[in-house]
């Protein structure tokens, strides 16, 4: 049991469908709180840098194009145990795999436009709020 920090994005395609007040409204009716919320376009080097763990993999140009293709809503959110908590709301990565219920079970049906990031551990959620909320 502890209070944990995390990073949570709406992607292009979640805020070109107009689901940001969807998402949020998700995580805040689970009872989760809205620390931070920014919205920009990701720079190609952002990017690079928020995806580096998938740079090896043959999507990595894909992704990067995608998730600099618009604008984006960053956020951090805090609740207990909330790094899993917010990746149990989201569901699979996959949206034709995620169960209903799920952000991305409900909203979404293929893999590379899956409206939402969140951070999948501690330190990446770390690594992830220092990226896009300081300097
Ligand atoms: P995310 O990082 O975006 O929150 O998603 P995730 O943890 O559930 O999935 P991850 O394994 O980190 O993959 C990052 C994003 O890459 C896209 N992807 N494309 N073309 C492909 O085979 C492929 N595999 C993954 C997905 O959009 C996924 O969200
Ligand atoms: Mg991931």
């Amino acid at each position: 049991m502890a209070i944990e920090h995390t990073f949570i994005m709406v992607k292009p395609d979640g805020v070109a469908r107009r689901l940001v007040g969807e998402v949020v409204g998700r995580l805040e009716s689970k009872g989760l709180t809205l620390e931070k919320m920014r919205m920009l376009t990701i720079s190609d080097a952002m990017a690079g840098e928020h995806y580096a763990e998938h740079v090896e993999r043959p999507f990595f140009g894909d992704l990067i194009s995608f998730i600099t293709s618009g604008p984006v809503v960053a956020m951090e959110w805090s609740g207990e145990s909330a790094i899993s908590v917010c990746r149990t709301l989201m569901g699979a990565t996959n949206p034709a795999e995620a169960a209903p219920g799920t952000i991305r079970g409900d909203l979404a049906t293929v893999l590379t436009e899956n409206i939402v990031h969140g951070s999948d551990s501690p330190d990446s959620a770390s690594r992830e709020l220092a990226l896009f909320f300081t300097a």
